[in-house]
């Protein structure tokens, strides 16, 4: 047994595929580990034991009845990795069993509005515990740079987030309870929620009306379960406008394998545009000779002339922010795994709020379940019909109240929510970028350039 005096304890309920991710990344932060694992089916637990020994973890509970390990006086975190209709039920016993303190919870948070409104109610009834939404995406390196900048201003105010995942189909789950909606709540929320959720935390805005149009064409649709036709939807465009006058596109398409990148993320404000992309989630290298990052602003910021020839093009700044071997191998995120896991638990020792609350799992289920409700209805949706506006005035306030605002909006907005840390911080930020292939460290701890990377603590 690897000696961890003094180390954060995780249980585990659900060790599926993600589960075990977890788990792969526990066994590289610095002082943590897993002293409980729960799952009701034998061979995820056979899967699960094998993968603790391999980590040195021998001692580690392995259980099967979930409720077991909520009993456990002696944890730090929860994860809930179980499929996405069952995290209501884990929830609800989390928060019945006294002495809960993190509590994180794989998105999507729930597969309905009602469930993800008593969550809110639990949550709210129990400010001792550190409730947090798995949203990994968030902490992929070259997107989190994405976040940072955007939100530092580096392109003004952001008019137009263009998110497109294209990919390889949903993989085989224990029991195949992603191939129906009524398990996941459709392909918008249970994959598309990642995506929602990174538009509100860019955007910083409220959303106003949500067009979409998918459907099944290629995947699942010869398969059959228990005499039940695989319902999944594989392709869509959802458009969603948002007040103060940007707007945002996602484009997910699950029958494209063969694709350069699997994220593709691009925003543009009114002084520039930058990209983030993240590779297929089979790699388990990092390619640095490819840009993962790009910048490009206007030297002439907002004012723009226009004349009768086309101007001369502005080359933007391409980068790699680099991503440690070790975190590639850990997952099939980019290291991001890694990342949530360290501010989950920095945020839990110093009783902190979540970086990804009920809230914002809530938003991101609602835009998913609002897309979908588009394409069945065949119209367009106004946010406010999911019953979402109470959480989202009490999140904030009167700022947004109004469907009425002005194009200032979007930069009170942003900065009444204070999202992006301190001011200093802020400052920090607008320092220039490093010049392709010069390396920097930035504040954030990135290290700009072809070829650098911040390193995991261990
Ligand atoms: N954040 C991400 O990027 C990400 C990636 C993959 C999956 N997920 C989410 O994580 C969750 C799990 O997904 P997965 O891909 O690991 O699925 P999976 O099918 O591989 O694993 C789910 C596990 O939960 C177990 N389980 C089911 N019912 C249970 C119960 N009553 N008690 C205990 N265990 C139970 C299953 O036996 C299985 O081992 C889903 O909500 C999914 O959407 C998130």
């Amino acid at each position: 047994m690897v000696s961890r005096a003094g180390s954060f304890r995780f249980g585990i309920i659900g060790c599926g595929c993600i589960g075990r991710e977890h788990i792969n990344n526990i066994a590289l932060l610095d002082s943590a580990t897993v002293v409980a694992v729960a799952d009701s089916f034998e061979g995820s637990r056979k899967a699960c034991c094998d993968l603790l020994h391999q980590l040195g973890m021998m001692e580690t509970r392995i259980l099967e009845d979930y409720r077991e390990l909520l009993q456990m006086q002696d944890l730090d975190g929860v994860i809930v990795a179980t499929p996405n209709h069952h995290h209501i039920h884990v929830i609800r016993d989390a928060f019945a069993t006294p002495g809960i303190k993190g509590l994180m919870v794989e998105k999507p948070l729930c597969t309905t509005m009602e469930d993800c409104f008593e969550v809110l109610q639990l949550v709210a009834q129990h400010p001792e515990v550190v409730f947090w939404v798995g949203m990994e995406y968030r902490y992929i390196p070259s997107i989190d740079r994405l976040i940072t900048q955007v939100h530092s201003g580096a392109i003004g105010t952001p008019k137009m987030l263009s998110i497109r995942e294209h990919r390889f189909p949903f993989l085989q789950k224990v029991g195949n309870w992603n191939r129906f909606t009524s398990n996941t709540g459709g392909t918008l929320v249970e994959k598309c929620c990642h995506f929602f959720d990174l538009m509100l935390h860019i955007m910083e805005a409220k959303p106003l009306r949500i067009m979409a149009s998918g459907a099944q064409d290629v995947n699942h649709i010869d398969e059959v379960y228990d005499g039940r036709q695989s319902d999944i939807l594989d392709n869509a465009y959802v458009v969603i406008e948002f007040e103060g006058g940007g707007r945002a596109c996602m484009d997910i398409c699950m029958f494209a394998e063969a694709s350069r990148h699997q994220e593709e993320i691009a925003c543009v404000g009114t002084t520039g545009k930058i990209e983030a992309f993240a590779p297929a989630h089979g790699a388990e290298t990092d390619d640095e000779r490819l840009p993962n990052f790009i910048i490009g602003t206007a030297p002439f910021g907002e004012k723009r002339k226009i004349s009768d020839e086309p101007p001369p093009p502005i080359r933007p700044q391409e980068m790699h922010v680099a991503i440690d071997e070790r975190l590639m191998k850990a997952g099939h995120h980019c290291g991001a795994t890694y990342y949530e896991l360290e501010v989950f638990v920095s945020a839990v020792r110093q009783q902190q709020k979540a970086h990804v609350d009920a809230i914002d799992g809530m938003l991101a289920v609602a835009l998913g379940l609002a897309a979908h409700k588009a394409i069945d209805e065949m119209r367009i949706v106004s946010f406010s019909e999911m019953g979402v506006d109470d959480w989202w005035g009490r999140r904030h306030g009167a700022l947004t109240a109004s469907a009425d605002v002005n194009e200032n909006a979007h930069k009170k907005a942003s900065l009444a929510l204070g999202k992006t840390g301190s001011s200093q911080k802020l400052l920090e930020m607008q320092k220039d970028l490093p010049m392709d292939g010069e390396k920097q460290t930035q504040v954030d701890g990135w290290e700009l350039s072809m070829r650098g990377q911040r390193q995991p603590s261990k």
